[in-house]
């Protein structure tokens, strides 16, 4: 279920949409699952080169098209970057792989195209939403229960 709480980001930019990210990544903790929704081309996955900066990860995030998961390893926490774009089914062996990485990986993950996932393994995330504004521009909604997110996802913090 996404949490009601939420704050809203306008994204003017490419680099707004990646600052978004990496505010969100320095204040995240072990564990926070961030599931990124929007249409192909609103920024998730330039969201997740945000956050492996606010990591300090110095590895180039790419856009997974073959790939459905990278491991960033080098930052301040792990970085677990799915893609479930075009998936029809996840199979039960991946499953598990996906649960260790969300629940167990002492990391924080990002998913792109989260709709698939169990709701399981949804308890408990943070959601962020991308719409394409008709100005070329995009806004984000965090969702999440969580203050110390919504205070993060603050382009002003509070
Ligand atoms: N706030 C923004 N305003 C305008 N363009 C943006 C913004 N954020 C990202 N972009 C651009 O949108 C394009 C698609 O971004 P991408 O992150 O690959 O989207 P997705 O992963 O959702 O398909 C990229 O060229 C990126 O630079
Ligand atoms: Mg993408």
């Amino acid at each position: 279920m996404i949490p009601d709480a939420s704050v809203q980001v306008e994204l003017a930019d490419h680099a707004a949409t990646r600052a978004l990210g990496e505010r969100v990544a320095r204040a995240a903790l072990p564990g926070d699952v961030y599931l990124l929704t929007g249409d192909l081309g609103s920024g998730k996955t330039t969201l997740v080169q945000g956050m492996a900066r606010g990591l300090d990860a110095v590895d180039d995030v790419s856009s997974p098209t073959f790939v459905i998961q990278n491991q960033y390893r080098t930052g301040r926490l792990p970085l677990f970057h799915i893609d479930l774009y075009r998936l029809e089914r996840i199979e039960a062996a991946f499953l598990d792989e996906l649960e260790e990485d969300l629940f167990d990986g002492g990391g924080m993950s990002a998913v792109e195209w989260p709709e698939l996932l169990p709701e399981d393994l949804t308890t408990g995330a943070h959601w962020i939403v991308l719409r394409t504004c008709p100005d070329g521009g995009r806004t984000a909604a965090v969702h999440s229960a969580a203050v110390r997110v919504l205070n993060a996802a603050r382009a002003t913090p509070p």
